[in-house]
């Protein structure tokens, strides 16, 4: 037989996070007992004003397409949220509803990039963003976030990067996997490269909500003259323990809506009616339900984030932001001669613990290790005890 798949399939792999899940749900049906940290998912039941909502809506009978641009409440409630919220000037016009944010992602990068266009990328950084690219035959040109810059970007390098192909400049604040959140005074450094070079910035604020010690959240788009070009990118999965729902959304010119909904209406028609429904409650009568998981996600982290650096060899800065610790293992890599790919499959093999080698979201991960602590307070007890144990026992003459 021929070869049927296309070309441009070699260039991305599968999902290195979900190929350690499929590993630890092995290990769990042969019998072992395994501590996620590897997903991105948040563990609290979706609130129940949610649910409901979206039971009533089914039960009114709204179980038909909606527009494909997004019922049109939603749309008018998304723009109220970024308006009064965010202070991004936005109306429904600008707004398209998806299936979950990853396809307003796929579509919005589809709209933009021509094979040969270059887009920049932050390394470490949620692969959608490189695999995207690299389907479209475009170029992902990644800049470095570092540890010691507090993983905020480095607007020479980024100024240095870009040529005649750039399009655009992607930006995750609160970031997946650092935990990082991106200072007003970097976001308006950014803002005035981005107009001085004409390009664009995609600015994915997914885990805008979950945001530790009263710290702010700036939107790009707020910035003066951003507005026109910044796309957005935001969703229910975080911030409202929606994940399985798929709704997310992309905020742009309207111009640039038109265009991204023509491969929105050929790719999925429109997100699920019911679920559009029950978007509109969640951001119009929310009242403590996201306040209260994130009271409880900053316990989990204060715990780990002082129980991690107890232990020899392993260090992490406190997270601002999204529910991910980014542990530095480059001491216990070097005295073990272990990448950290190999360190995350020792610890899952040994310890039982799943947790992601930092170069699955990119190079710039090498001698990080990606923490989720979105699981329960015991367990993340359990889980860093049985990281001290197994990294106390890899060098015995580091204990403390
Ligand atoms: C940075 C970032 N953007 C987007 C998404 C996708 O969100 P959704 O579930 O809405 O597709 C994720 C999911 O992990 C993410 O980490």
């Amino acid at each position: 037989m021929k070869t049927f798949i296309s070309e441009k399939m070699s260039t991305i792999g599968l999902s290195g996070i979900r190929k350690v899940n499929e590993k630890a749900l092995a290990m769990e049906r042969a019998g072992k007992k395994v501590i996620h940290f590897e997903i991105g998912r948040p563990d609290f039941d979706t609130p129940d004003y949610i649910k409901k909502a979206a039971k009533e809506s089914l039960d009114r009978g709204e179980v038909f397409y909606t527009s494909n641009l997004g019922d049109m409440g939603l749309r008018e409630a998304i723009a109220w949220k970024l308006e009064t919220q965010n202070h991004i000037p936005c109306k429904a016009e600008n707004v398209l509803v998806s299936v979950g944010l990853s396809e307003a992602i796929f579509d919005a990068l589809m709209t933009v990039l021509d094979p040969g266009d270059e887009i920049l990328v932050p390394d470490p950084v949620w692969m959608n963003y490189v695999n995207v690219p690299r389907v479209l035959g475009a170029v992902p040109v990644s800049y470095t976030l570092k540890e010691e810059n507090g993983w905020q970007m480095d607007l020479k390098e980024i100024c240095g990067k870009i040529t005649d192909r750039t399009k655009a400049l992607v930006l995750v604040t609160p970031n997946n996997p650092t935990g990082s959140t991106l200072s007003r005074k970097t976001l308006e450094g950014l803002a005035k490269i981005a107009m001085e070079k004409d390009i664009l910035v995609f600015a994915d604020e997914v885990y805008e909500r979950l945001i530790y010690d009263g710290a702010e959240h700036v939107s790009i788009a707020s910035l003066p003259g951003m507005q026109e070009r910044t796309f957005t990118f935001n969703g229910f999965s975080k911030a409202y323990s929606m994940t399985g729902w798929r709704l997310g959304y992309v905020a742009a010119p309207a111009e640039f809506i038109k265009e991204i909904n023509k491969l929105h209406q050929n790719a999925v028609t429109c997100a699920p009616s019911f679920v559009q429904k029950a978007g509109i409650t969640a951001l119009c009568d929310e009242k403590n339900e996201v306040t209260e998981m994130v009271e409880e996600y900053k316990r989990r982290r204060d715990y780990a984030v002082k129980a991690i650096n107890e232990i020899p060899g392993l260090s992490c800065p406190i997270p601002g932001g999204a529910f991910y610790i980014f542990i530095n293992c480059k001491e216990v890599c070097a005295r073990t001669e272990m990448t950290s790919q190999e360190l995350a499959e020792y610890l899952l093999e040994h310890a039982g613990i799943a947790l992601v080698a930092g170069t699955v979201f990119g190079d710039s991960g090498e001698g990080y290790l990606r923490m989720s602590f979105a699981n329960s307070y015991e367990n993340i007890v359990e889980g860093c005890r049985k990281l001290r144990e197994c990294v106390e026992k890899l060098n015995p003459s580091w204990k403390a």
